[in-house]
């Protein structure tokens, strides 16, 4: 008998959910709320999806006309950030991932 009831308030201690727990709960909850609301601000305007983007695959390519020399050059504040399409999203039907 004894042996049961031990085993019964280990069990109880198991799932119950204390202050610590709630507030680990919180903080998960806020770290993702931040990422995504950091992930939505990156968005900005989308890879046109027009005959000259459509046929680049590379970075570089992209540079060629949007770095300073080029015709569209990126604004003067712009990130040095590589992955452009996890800014500027790409066309659904596209494949390249400079
Ligand atoms: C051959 C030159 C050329 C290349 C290569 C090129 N672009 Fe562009 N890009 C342009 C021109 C010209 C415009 C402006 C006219 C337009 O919207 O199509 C433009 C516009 C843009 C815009 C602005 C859209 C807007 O609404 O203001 C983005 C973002 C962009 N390009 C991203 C990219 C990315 C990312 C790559 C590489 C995958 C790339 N471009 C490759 C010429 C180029
Ligand atoms: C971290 C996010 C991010 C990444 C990565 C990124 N961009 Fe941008 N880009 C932006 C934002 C935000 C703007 C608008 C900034 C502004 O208007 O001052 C912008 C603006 C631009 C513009 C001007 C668009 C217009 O409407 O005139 C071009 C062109 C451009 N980016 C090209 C690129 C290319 C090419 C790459 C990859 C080498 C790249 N971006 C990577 C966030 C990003």
């Amino acid at each position: 008998m004894p042996n049961r009831i031990l085993h019964d308030s280990l069990m109880k201690k198991k799932f119950t959910l204390g202050k610590k727990d709630f507030i680990f709960i919180a903080i998960v909850i806020a770290v993702i709320t931040i990422l995504s609301l950091g992930n939505y601000e990156k968005r900005t305007a989308p890879t046109p999806n027009d005959a000259i983007h459509s046929k680049v695959t590379a970075r570089s390519q992209c540079l060629e006309c949007h770095s300073s020399k080029g015709v569209r050059p990126q604004p003067k504040a712009h990130t040095k950030a590589t992955q452009c399409f996890q800014c500027h999203t790409q066309p659904k039907s596209w494949s390249a991932k400079p």
